[in-house]
């Protein structure tokens, strides 16, 4: 099974990612989590991805496109993935049709998580991730000090530089800008399913697992 994630930045895509691979054993791709971990290994895609991140705007389609179609292309993807944080834009929903078609796949469904700016504004004002696993935490609602996974030896928590209050409000733009309208290309697709992110972590959950085993 091949399913979207799709919602505004900090909706709770990366955390409700986690959860489904772990319960479904499905892999998680996020384009944001490969930027920044080229951008860790210093790489060429890794500082331009910066440039565009750090303003809160879309990193070029054509780098992304590509960059998806190679990660899509690997024989870890057989099992079936849950897609974060693309696509982002309508010619980047039009590539990835391209794209599962010519790889002889398909997508099974899009789950939005739908969230309000004001949220998003508290959750990524809080947020701390790990450098080595990419998890997010919560300064209040998810707190730890360090990644308590024992795979990343006690990696220190640090807070994203595109989380500052000034970068959050430019991604938002974005968001309702550029990837809003991706909504309609899916729901006419007939492959949106719509959730509401407003709950607990465990309340979403459950409604993300439901959702998907209604496509299943
Ligand atoms: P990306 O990393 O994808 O960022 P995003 O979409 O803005 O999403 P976030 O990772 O910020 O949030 P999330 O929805 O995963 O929420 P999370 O689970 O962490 O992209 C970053 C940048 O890369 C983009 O701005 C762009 O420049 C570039 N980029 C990426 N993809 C691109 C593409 N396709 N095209 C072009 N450019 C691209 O949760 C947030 C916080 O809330 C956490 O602290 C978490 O613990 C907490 N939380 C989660 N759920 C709950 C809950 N239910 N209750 C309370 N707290 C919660």
């Amino acid at each position: 099974m091949n399913i979207i994630l799709f919602g505004p930045p900090g909706s709770g895509k990366g955390t409700q990612a986690e959860q489904l691979c772990k319960k479904l054993n499905l892999l998680h791709i996020a384009t944001g989590d490969i930027f920044r971990e080229n951008l860790n290994q210093k790489t060429d895609l890794g500082n331009l991805a910066k440039t565009y991140m750090d303003r809160g705007e879309l990193v070029p389609g054509d780098v992304t496109n590509a960059m998806v179609r190679d990660r899509l292309d690997r024989p870890d993807t057989a099992g079936g993935f849950v897609l974060d944080g693309f696509p982002r834009t309508l010619p980047q929903a039009e590539a990835l049709t391209v794209i599962m078609k010519d790889l002889e796949r398909q997508i099974y469904g899009v789950l939005y998580i739908n969230v309000s700016d004001e949220e998003v504004v508290n959750r990524l004002s809080g947020r701390i991730i790990c450098r080595e696993c990419q998890t997010p935490f919560h300064k209040i609602y998810n707190p730890f000090e360090s990644c308590p996974f024992e795979k990343c030896n006690g990696e220190h928590l640090y807070q994203r530089d595109d989380d500052k209050p000034e970068t959050v409000r430019a991604r938002l733009e974005t968001y309702h800008t550029q990837t809003a309208p991706v909504l309609d290309y899916y729901q006419q697709a007939n492959l949106m399913i719509e959730i509401s992110g407003a709950g607990t972590v465990k309340d979403v959950s459950q409604q993300a697992l439901q959702a998907v085993k209604s496509l299943a």
